[in-house]
């Protein structure tokens, strides 16, 4: 039997627990620095769907959030021309119908109990009731590990395309601190992609 719950939360109920969220996010990254204003993200997101994993002692051991992206944004955010995306998405973000998957972190000691699979399932169905077509998810790519790869196998995700350097500047900046920045930023984002 599983020993978690995984619930939504509103934008209302979001900061009240931001903090815990981030510590968890803190020690999943194992990137000190993880500081992403989440609140203020959401706060201008098209129906954010929002979910906390709780172990039964009440502790956040899990956070993951998507949102329908707006209409026409969609090559400003994979920071790509236009021309390099395929038309099926294309055409989803065209009507505003993409949803995205932004960010899915387990506790380091929860890891490997189906709670990141959990995650990405019920934020799909959240999304799709929110009438998204085409569901995208940057997954972060560390010299050849993708932490999320096999989550995204098992849920039926593709990967798409790959940008070197996505988050370069951040990286660059002392935004945060990467674990796996080697003098410079080696790391790049997957765009995976499932029609739903
Ligand atoms: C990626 C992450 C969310 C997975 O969470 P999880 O709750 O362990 O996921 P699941 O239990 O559903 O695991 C699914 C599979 O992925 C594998 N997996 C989990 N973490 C992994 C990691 N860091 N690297 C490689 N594979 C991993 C598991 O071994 C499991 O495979 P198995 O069932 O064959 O053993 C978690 O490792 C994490 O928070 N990592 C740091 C943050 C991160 O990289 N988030 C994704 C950003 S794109």
């Amino acid at each position: 039997m599983e020993d978690f719950n995984i619930r939504n939360i509103t934008l209302t109920e979001l900061p009240q627990l931001e903090e815990q969220i981030k510590e968890t996010a803190n020690r999943a990254f194992k990137c000190p620095g993880y500081d992403e204003d989440i609140v203020a993200d959401l706060k201008t997101k098209t129906d954010p769907v929002i979910k906390i994993c709780m172990n039964f002692n009440g502790q956040i051991i899990g956070f993951g959030y998507g949102y329908i992206a707006q209409a026409d944004t969609l090559a400003s955010f994979l920071k790509v021309e236009a021309d390099n995306i395929p038309d099926p998405l294309l055409a989803a973000d065209k009507q505003g119908r993409i949803g995205i998957i932004k960010t899915i972190v387990t506790d380091p000691t929860c890891q490997g109990r189906g709670i990141g699979t959990k995650l990405v399932r019920e934020i799909e169905q959240g999304l799709l009731q929110n009438d998204a077509t085409e569901i995208i998810v940057p997954a972060w790519k560390a010299g050849n590990r993708i932490n999320i790869k096999k989550i995204m196998e098992r849920t039926g995700h593709k990967p798409n395309f790959t940008v070197d350097g996505f988050w370069k500047e951040d990286c660059d900046s002392g935004e945060f601190q990467c674990v796996d920045r080697i003098n410079k930023c080696i790391c790049s984002a997957v765009f995976y992609a499932k029609t739903l």
